[in-house]
């Protein structure tokens, strides 16, 4: 799910860089003699690489930035010279702001809530009509002024910037998110299928995914949620 919605992060702020959608009217291809449109991206893993993948496809200028030193140098063999690799660090961050057309928030945290990276101030920062798709909605996402929307209702104004923070992104794409997502599962469910409990223990990745057994909660990340339901 996260390379569908990296990919369409792409394809969504293209449309809302849109003047008719109340974007700043930037082509993100660009044409010979103007300029491309510059995308930065928060977060080089699974979303941020279809993201720079996809852009760099439409002819933009893209800068990713990342904490993990291996991956940027993992994106460094993937990209070579075409995309800017930055550590991902405020000063860094203030740096690109002024100049991006579209921002896309990717980063991950295990376990934990997305950092906030771009501040109410640095929203200030960036031009009017700059499209935020804050792709980390659903952990809380990394930019300050970012708020949950909906496929019908997926873009709001704030300091003049759009913001679009729709958490179930490959929603939008039934028709191949539902493929790829089955090609993922099937062997489990076979597997589950055929061979019943039996199968946690062949199968490490099932035993992580067991959260109820024996009317008990076993998985030890619920079990912290719900610290009443253990009985
Ligand atoms: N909205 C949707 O429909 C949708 C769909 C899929 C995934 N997601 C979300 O997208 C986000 C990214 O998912 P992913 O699969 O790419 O995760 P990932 O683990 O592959 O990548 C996350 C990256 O963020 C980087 N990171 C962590 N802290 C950072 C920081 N302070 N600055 C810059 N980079 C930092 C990590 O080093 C890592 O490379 C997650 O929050 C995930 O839940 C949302």
């Amino acid at each position: 799910m996260s390379v569908i919605a990296g990919r369409l992060s792409i394809q969504f702020g293209a449309h809302f860089l849109e003047r008719q959608q109340g974007g700043r009217g930037v082509l993100l291809g660009g044409i010979p003699g103007v300029r491309s449109g510059k995308v930065v991206i928060l977060g080089g893993g699974v979303v941020g690489t279809e993201a720079a993948r996809i852009a760099l496809g439409m002819g933009a200028e893209v800068t990713i930035l990342d904490i993990n030193l291996e991956r940027l140098a993992y994106l460094e063999n993937l990209f070579g010279s075409q995309v800017e690799l930055l550590y991902s660090n405020a000063e860094h961050l203030l740096g690109v702001l002024p100049r991006t057309d579209l921002l896309v928030g990717a980063v991950l945290v295990p376990g934990k809530r997305a950092p906030i990276l771009v501040s109410r101030q640095g929203v200030q920062k960036m031009q009017p009509g700059t499209v935020i798709v804050d792709v980390a909605v659903d952990q809380g996402g990394c930019i300050e002024t970012l708020r949950t929307t909906s496929h019908t209702d997926p873009v709001y104004v704030e300091e003049g910037v759009l913001h679009y923070g729709v958490p179930n992104m490959p929603g939008a794409v039934p028709w191949t998110a539902t493929q790829a997502l089955n090609h993922s599962t099937f062997p489990y469910i076979a597997k589950l299928a055929n061979q019943g409990l039996a199968a946690l223990e062949q199968d490490s990745a099932l035993q992580k995914g067991l959260n109820i057994h024996d009317h008990r909660l076993v998985h030890p990340a619920v079990q912290q949620v719900f610290p009443d339901l253990q009985g």
